[in-house]
């Protein structure tokens, strides 16, 4: 399934959807080889983006050879623009909104989902942005605040009308958190409002998730988050529409784990690279037999060589 964002022609219409501390540059080139329509940073800080400190110069590295699209937060429109404008001339080939996030870090400075909250407020971000960038700029957001606030629909009108190119809806409120199951079928009611592209997240993890998510809520693509933990080529099954057909080759899981483990380091350096590695494993061992002992003994090891000889011992099979 092909998606048009503005004047972005995208190959496929599953995506990998923006997780801090997961979606690093090192994650999104492993991701980028199974194909995914694009590949999302992490959220970054608008303001962090201005004062342009290493870290943020770092979250901004461009995947290469992929879609390659930046999620900015924050609550300023002038400086959400000034954001913006960083990030395009950094080569990001797209540009999303975060409404969506529920963390109290963030919505106590009124970013993130809390802008579901003012809709003047957000109606001025979303048209500060769009109008500063000629590249798409995108908006992801939650189904409202709380169960008595669902103003996803309203909020997408706003956005369209505003020059926003395409809408991402997670199925919960701000105030589930994580709880629950994502609501596919209310993306329908922001579905039906708008002409551009609705994409749905949440919860799709396999061929039947993704089936019944896109006829629930009659979206034109699909956005996956959790899923692709430790299976980035979840991306590449949904492309095959084969979940156990597409079969990695003996030892091209292994392979993978190891590129990703260099790229890690790389991107980090040892120490940093070592540590912020360990999830990475526990995810691709996961229901793995023994995946306790391998996990114990690679969150107790500071030594990368010892850390890709286990590896290779674990995935040999
Ligand atoms: C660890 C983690 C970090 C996340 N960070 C972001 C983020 O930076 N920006 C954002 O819009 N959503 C963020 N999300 C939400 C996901 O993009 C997604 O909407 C949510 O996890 C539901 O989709 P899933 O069930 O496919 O994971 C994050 C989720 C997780 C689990």
């Amino acid at each position: 399934m092909m998606l048009n964002i503005g004047n972005l022609k995208i190959q496929s219409s599953y995506l990998l959807a923006p997780m801090s501390g997961v979606t690093d540059y090192p994650y999104r080139e492993i991701v980028k080889t199974f194909k995914p329509g694009l590949v999302f940073s992490e959220m970054i800080a608008s303001r962090a983006l201005i004062s342009q400190n290493l870290k943020t110069i770092r979250m901004m590295k461009k995947t290469e050879n992929c879609i390659s699209a930046i999620q900015i937060a924050g609550c300023d429109p002038e400086i959400m623009k000034e954001a913006a404008i960083i990030c395009e001339d950094n080569g990001a080939d797209l540009i999303d909104i975060n409404m969506g996030c529920p963390v109290k870090k963030v919505v106590n400075g009124y970013a993130g989902s809390a802008l579901m909250k003012d809709e003047l407020l957000a109606k001025k971000i979303l048209e500060s942005v769009a109008n500063s960038v000629k590249i798409p700029v995108t908006l992801k957001m939650r189904k409202g605040w709380d169960d008595n606030s669902l103003n996803a629909p309203r909020i997408a009108k706003i956005a369209e009308e505003s020059g926003i190119k395409m809408i991402t809806i997670h199925g919960r409120t701000r105030c589930q958190m994580y709880k629950g199951k994502s609501d596919w079928k209310f993306v329908k009611n922001v579905k039906e409002v708008v002409d551009i592209p609705v994409l749905v997240n949440g919860d799709i993890t396999s061929i039947v998730d993704l089936n019944q998510a896109i006829k629930e809520s009659g979206a034109n693509g699909v956005m996956i988050g959790r899923g692709s933990y430790g299976r980035p080529w979840i991306f590449q099954e949904f492309r095959n529409g084969l979940e156990n057909a597409f079969k990695l080759k003996k030892n091209k899981k292994k392979e993978i784990i190891l590129n990703h483990f260099e790229l890690n380091l790389q991107h980090y350096g040892k120490e940093v690279g070592l540590k912020s590695f360990r999830k990475h494993l526990g995810w691709y061992s996961k229901s793995l037999n023994n995946s306790n002992e391998f996990r114990r003994k690679i969150n107790q090891c500071e030594d990368e060589s010892k850390i890709r000889s286990f590896i290779n011992d674990f995935f040999e099979v």
